[in-house]
């Protein structure tokens, strides 16, 4: 991020293993030219609380606009560092958001399926989001590494995927410009079972309206979750709205996109060896209102 606002004051949520490095620190000692293997990380150097209070301040980057975004950490083999009069980098731009992506099984399983295609995640736990780089960047090197004539490329070599620490809830229009988006997943999202919780919810009507102004009009918003009445109160709250019209679900039982998002997260799989069941509403973002 080239120019940055930063929220006032730090968070400490995490629990005493939260403030783990990257379990691989570079190997010293390296002859010239020898790389430093990446490790996959694995999830318990990672711990972190099971949730993060979405109203405190927590110390995060974002640009003031989406202009101001500099992508070319997140995606290099896309964009070079943001120009100072702000003229884009690359002709492409991210444009699809797995929102509370946790540790990004979705985006993994995605990124090679559509190659062309930016994908993002957002994470708001430190340690969390801090795994799904890491696990990025090791996939994206042993890409690289592979002998030319090895079965195991996957096309794009995941460098159409990234991921960022951001409140979700406070920063959507800071990194997307308006209609920037065609896909905004919210995968197993937090249920906040209380009456006094629902406030905290990823899916609520004032939030919904900043959805429907990064996601462009034909985009599709994908929920899925095992809890019952979350699924009711995401339903019931888009359906409200007058930006969005609901898809049936037989019009998506051949999406690989759905299939992915019901099955591929972390969170998707637990549910499934927990022979628990899922609930899956999608929606189409509406031209107009009147459409
Ligand atoms: C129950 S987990 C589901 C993770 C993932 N979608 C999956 O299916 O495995 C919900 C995730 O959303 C993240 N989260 C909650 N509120 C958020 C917000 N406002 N912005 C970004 N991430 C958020 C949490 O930290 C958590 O990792």
């Amino acid at each position: 991020m080239s120019k940055r606002t930063r929220d006032e004051t730090d968070e400490m949520e995490a629990g005493p293993s939260s403030a783990v490095a990257s379990p691989s620190p570079a190997p010293s000692g390296l002859s010239n030219g020898e790389v430093a293997l990446l490790k996959v990380p694995q999830k318990r150097f990672y711990r972190q609380r099971a949730h993060a209070n979405v109203f405190i301040d927590h110390e995060l980057d974002y640009p003031k606009r989406p202009e101001e975004m500099d992508w070319a950490t997140h995606y290099p083999q896309y964009f070079t560092s943001t120009s100072s009069d702000d003229t884009p980098t690359s002709s492409k731009q991210v444009e699809w958001a797995d929102v509370g992506c946790g540790f990004g099984g979705l985006l993994m399983a995605l990124a090679p399926m559509f190659p062309d295609t930016l994908m993002l995640g957002m994470e708001i736990r430190m340690s969390v989001t801090k795994y799904v780089t890491d696990r990025i960047a090791a996939t994206r090197q042993a890409q690289s590494l592979l002998p030319a004539d090895s079965t195991e490329h996957q096309s794009g070599g995941f460098q159409n995927v990234s991921v960022i620490r951001a409140n979700s809830m406070k920063h959507m229009p800071n990194f997307f410009k308006k209609g920037q988006l065609s896909k905004m997943f919210f995968l197993f999202p937090d249920p906040h079972f209380k009456n006094r919780k629902h406030k905290a919810r990823i899916i609520t009507t004032a939030l919904i309206a900043e959805y429907a102004y990064v996601l462009r009009p034909g985009g599709i918003l994908y929920t899925v979750t095992d809890v019952k009445d979350l699924h009711e109160w995401m339903a019931h709250h888009l359906r409200a709205h007058p930006l969005f019209t609901p898809i049936p679900n037989e019009d998506l039982v051949d999406d690989p996109i759905l299939k992915a998002a019901r099955t591929a997260t972390e969170e998707g799989r637990k549910v499934e060896r927990n022979k628990g069941d899922k609930w899956v509403a999608c929606f189409t973002r509406k031209e107009d209102p009147e459409d």
